[in-house]
């Protein structure tokens, strides 16, 4: 059975975690693969919400295994720290696997992108500060520090003093901050690896295992398609690939193994941190979207900048990740406007632009060309079926998924699972 993978297509908080809630009811395992707690996931079921950084929605059904991956990067305590929140949430946590290869954020990760943010002044990226970069950064240069080196503790303090003494210099040399002691991180991470050794396997094998034996995999991506390092709008992005074909790389199958790729796209755009955003609204509809959205970082508490929806940045991730299909959420936000605008095209120095720009600075520049469809005044969430919505709200849906060229399969109209209609 091939397997399945769901990732954001705009600058993240597309509302994932709550479509992944919705997919991975037909899942036997769900599996993030890149990222850290830079992301910030809400799911409202049953009655609860739960907010999730590392952990697979999937984590609160009983039959799925949630997994993360090799290309994830993990934060142990704040990982532990998630596990024992779900747990006093009555959710268990015993069926989490996570890959010995996956890399760690170690304390300097998060003491040097405080101060290396800081210095950039005006021309932060704005990040989660959670380590991200620094961590995947010391992977791509080889000095980082991985899952599986916690169960050896002389080769994780000989890694850990090689790196550190280098990491010292910087922060006491460079940025006139005070070292941090080795002794400390070897305690703390020797505790932390007694607590997660129950949950390290092979996950490569038990995905691949699991295809061949038929299960449903699903493959979880974390922020969003613009937000990606090769593809996004660098150096405003993350340090990882949320694009689908990172998902094998992460996990280790081959493009084979998939046949579904599922697009999550909010009715409008948000974006956290700096960085271009043509449609962003600085005046009052901007401000409307944010207010019904309740467009405030899951993970940061930070305002989320917010704007009209864009065509052109979807036709650039459906083409990124070869979406065989979307999920629209958040239609309910878009109730009250008397007409909703939609991005089909730029201008940039003079010309037209009816794709993603090729260069960066094009973007910058981009000034969006709207469409502009009328508006729908009732409220929507209590609609549980397509045919339920206005009719101006289903030409928008319809709208958009031409414009996408890629089959809309459901529409959310609300946080909660039951706020899902089912399309096309
Ligand atoms: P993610 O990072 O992509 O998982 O998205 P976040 O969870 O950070 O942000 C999405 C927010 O929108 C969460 O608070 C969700 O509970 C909420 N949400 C998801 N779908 C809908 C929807 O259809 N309508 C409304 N009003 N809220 C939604
Ligand atoms: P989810 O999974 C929205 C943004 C940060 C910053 C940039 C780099 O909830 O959609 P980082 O800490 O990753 O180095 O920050 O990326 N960012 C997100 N924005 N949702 C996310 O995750 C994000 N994860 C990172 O705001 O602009
Ligand atoms: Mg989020």
């Amino acid at each position: 059975m091939p397997a399945s993978i769901v990732l954001g297509t705009q600058w993240g908080d597309e509302g994932k975690g709550k479509a992944t809630d919705y997919l991975a009811d037909r899942m036997d395992l769900c599996v993030r693969y890149q990222g850290g707690n830079n992301a910030g996931h809400t799911v409202i079921a049953e009655g609860r919400e739960l907010k999730l950084n590392l952990i697979p929605s999937g984590i609160l059904y009983e039959h799925v295994t949630s997994v993360l991956a090799d290309g994830v990067v993990i934060d142990p305590g704040v990982l532990l720290g998630e596990v024992a929140e779900l747990q006093a949430d009555g959710v268990d946590c015993s069926r989490l696997k996570i890959s010995g290869n996956a890399h760690l954020i170690m304390p300097y990760h998060l003491e040097l992108e405080k101060v290396t943010q800081r210095f950039l002044g005006e021309n932060a990226l704005g990040t989660t500060k959670r380590g991200i970069g620094p961590s995947y950064g010391d992977k791509a240069a080889r000095i980082g520090l991985r899952v599986q080196d916690l169960f050896d503790e002389k080769i994780f303090r000989q890694k850990l003093d090689v790196v550190l003494e280098e990491k010292n210099k910087i922060l006491t040399q460079v940025y006139n901050r005070l070292p941090l002691d080795g002794d400390g991180i070897v305690d703390d991470y020797m505790e932390y690896a007694a607590r997660l050794a129950p949950h390290v396997v092979d996950t490569g094998k038990l995905v691949h295992d699991a295809l061949r034996d038929d299960k449903n995999v699903l493959l979880e991506g974390a922020q969003g398609t613009l937000l990606d390092l090769d593809h996004g709008t660098y150096p405003f992005v993350t340090s990882s690939n949320p694009v689908a074909g990172y998902a094998l790389a992460s996990v280790g199958i081959g493009p084979k193994e998939v046949d579904r790729v599922i697009g999550i796209a909010k009715a409008y755009v948000t974006r956290v941190g700096a960085g271009p955003f043509p449609t962003e609204d600085l005046g009052p509809d901007g401000e409307r979207l944010g207010e019904r959205g309740a467009e405030f970082g899951t993970t940061t508490g930070r305002k989320r900048r917010c704007g009209w929806y864009d065509a052109c940045i979807m036709r650039y991730a459906a083409r990124l990740n070869g979406l065989t299909e979307l999920i629209l959420t958040k239609l309910d936000v878009l109730s009250g406007f008397e007409t909703v605008k939609v991005c089909v095209g730029y201008q940039a120095e003079g010309e037209r632009y009816d794709d993603f720009p090729p260069h960066q600075s094009l973007f910058h520049k981009a000034e969006p060309i709207y469409e502009e469809l009328e508006g729908w005044g009732e409220e929507i969430v209590d609609a549980r079926s397509i045919d339920d919505l206005p009719s101006a709200a289903r030409k928008y849906v319809d709208r958009l998924e031409q414009l996408a060229d890629v089959p809309v399969r459901l529409v959310s109209v609300g946080p909660a699972r039951e706020q899902s209609l089912p399309a096309g």
